[in-house]
């Protein structure tokens, strides 16, 4: 733990590639190309790649695609599309990973910077080093994610409760600002650019660099899932374990409504702790909420890790016949998402739309509003998991430009549906449904959640959504991208209308 030198792996991934595509190469574009000087390249084709998101349901073209070189290719392209003025239209849309769910990564027209830093500890594990290395301590579910995606909005998991949001693990940044400087910031070097950029939805600059908060990782983890019929004691029970000091590492929990089969989705890779008294258990249609704690270990200490989760678990009230259990290694538990994603791509159901809606409920509202949404509002939960699980305010810098609600504890709330085509025509329309019906719930209960990943389409759902920070986001935006220039697909800033 403490502070890091700047990672290595995010290091060795850094030598980015930016991609500029110009489908429709006008003069302009001929003569923008033509004077620059770059150690990467701009190309022109991939549009259909560079165009589609993890949403799936927006297909925005660029015009031109950069892959960069070098952090100056990047501030000279910025400083370029400066130059150019306001009435060029031309924008810049840092790419990661594309795992946007509303076209975000995709500027209307314009350039797309991409960006290829992940969060994956990999490498070292292929080399088959077994010695512990240094890895950050706050993930996201996923890896497969770029560094400056996931700070651009917060970065969030089950260590969060613990170690905060990724954006709190950062102590310096490089970032290329909308004007095309490259600037080098921290918490107290540059602050406000720092804090601004961070959560800030690309808005502010283009993370170049990332020197984050790293700790020696843990061997081994134990996993273990358990069930509560009753939501009150489920979230009471997630509560009391992100509060103590002793407790898991990693505390998640999900929502199952009228599944069938699970307990048997489940065998593969978790065994009852009990075997006799599992045959018990029937899920029967019932909505039942399943929690989901870790506690890190090293085979040594496999006896000392065992009496900790035991004493633990003693404090859980969950339905005694179904406790689940596993062991698996650190990265094999940090990579899990991607097991699923191997499995869903074999079957066509990966790069399927993915109407999701993530909301941060505050502790105030979570009763009301599970009470309204599981099992009213939504009646199943086949087509993707439904998360819930608490985090705590006081490890969130609200200095940072991500929102959250105005509360000490509140829930990660993520409906992650997807739409394949083969559950039926209306079944993207639905879920899209089902997101509206749960927002206009929460707006009408006056619940006061705020979305994660936020989406709105006008400036005005945007001002509600930052609140009383509204002014501080759009003096950042006047300071750091007068222009307008950067991440347009976010529907917040219009090039050249709201700026003189
Ligand atoms: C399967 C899956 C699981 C996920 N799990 C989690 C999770 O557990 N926790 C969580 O917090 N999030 C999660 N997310 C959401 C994810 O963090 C965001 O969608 C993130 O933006 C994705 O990063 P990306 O590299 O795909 O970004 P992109 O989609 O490429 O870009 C996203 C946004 O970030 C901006 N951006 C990208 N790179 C930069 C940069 N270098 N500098 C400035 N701005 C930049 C872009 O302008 C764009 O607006 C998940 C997403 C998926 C698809
Ligand atoms: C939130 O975190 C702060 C600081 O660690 C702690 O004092 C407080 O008790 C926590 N609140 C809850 C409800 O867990
Ligand atoms: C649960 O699902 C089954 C079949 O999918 C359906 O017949 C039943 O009505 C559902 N029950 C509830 C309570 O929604
Ligand atoms: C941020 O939190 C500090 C205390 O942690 C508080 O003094 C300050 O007013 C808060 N600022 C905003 C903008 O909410």
């Amino acid at each position: 733990m403490g502070a890091s030198p700047i990672l290595k792996l995010l290091m060795a991934l850094l030598l980015a590639e930016i991609n500029s595509r110009n489908s429709h190469p006008d003069s302009l574009h001929v003569s923008f190309l033509h004077s620059m000087s770059l150690d990467g390249q701009f190309t022109f084709h991939d549009v259909h790649q560079a165009a589609t998101d993890f949403g799936n349901r927006y297909h925005l073209l660029p015009s031109m695609v950069l892959h960069p070189g070098s952090v100056s290719d990047i501030a000279a392209t910025v400083r370029r599309v400066v130059s150019l003025g306001p009435s060029s239209g031309l924008t810049v849309a840092a790419r990661g990973e594309g795992h946007s769910l509303q076209g975000h990564h995709c500027p209307p027209r314009g350039r797309i910077v991409r960006r290829r830093p992940r969060w994956e500890p990999m490498d070292r594990r292929l080399e088959g080093d077994s010695a512990p290395w240094p890895l950050p301590m706050s993930w996201t579910d996923y890896l497969h994610l770029s560094i400056g995606g996931t700070l651009s909005n917060a970065g969030i998991s089950g260590q969060a409760f613990r170690h905060g949001p990724q954006i709190s693990n950062v102590h310096q940044l490089e970032v290329v600002t909308g004007k095309g400087e490259a600037v080098l910031c921290s918490s107290t070097h540059n602050a406000d650019l720092f804090h601004a950029v961070l959560g800030g939805l690309g808005q502010f600059g283009i993370i170049t660099r990332a020197r984050i908060t790293l700790q020696a990782a843990p061997k081994m983890v134990k996993w273990i899932r358990v069930l509560y019929s009753d939501f009150a004691t489920f979230v009471e029970d997630q509560e009391m374990l992100i509060s103590v000091t002793k407790t898991f590492d990693y505390v998640e929990g999900f929502v199952i409504i009228n599944r069938t089969g699970l307990l048997n989705n489940w065998r593969s890779s978790f065994w009852p702790k009990d075997p006799a008294l599992v045959g018990q258990f029937e899920s029967q249609g019932r909505t039942l909420f399943c929690l989901e704690v870790t506690k890190n270990f090293d085979p040594e200490n496999h006896g000392v890790m065992m009496q900790e989760v035991d004493e633990l678990l003693t404090k859980l009230r969950y339905i005694p016949s179904t406790l689940f259990e596993s062991e698996v290694s650190y990265l094999d538990f940090l990579d899990r998402v991607h097991a699923s994603e191997l499995k869903l791509r074999l079957k066509g159901l990966w790069e399927v739309p993915h109407p999701w809606l993530n909301l941060l409920v505050p502790k105030a509202g979570i009763h009301e509003f599970a009470d309204e949404v599981f099992g009213k509002i939504v009646t199943e939960s086949n087509n993707g998991p439904i998360l819930l699980y608490p985090l705590n305010k006081s490890n969130w810098d609200n200095r940072t430009s991500a929102v959250i609600p105005d509360e000490e504890v509140f829930f990660l709330v993520a409906f992650l549906s997807s739409a394949p085509s083969s559950s039926g025509q209306d079944c993207l329309a639905r879920a899209l449904k089902q997101n509206e019906r749960i927002l206009e719930f929460c707006k009408k209960a006056n619940i006061k959640a705020k979305q994660y990943l936020p989406y709105y389409t006008t400036q005005e759902d945007w001002r509600s959504h930052y609140g009383p920070r509204w002014e501080t986001f759009r003096r950042r935006k006047q300071t750091y991208d007068p222009l307008a220039i950067l991440a347009p697909e976010q529907r917040i800033f219009q090039k050249a209308a709201d700026w003189p």
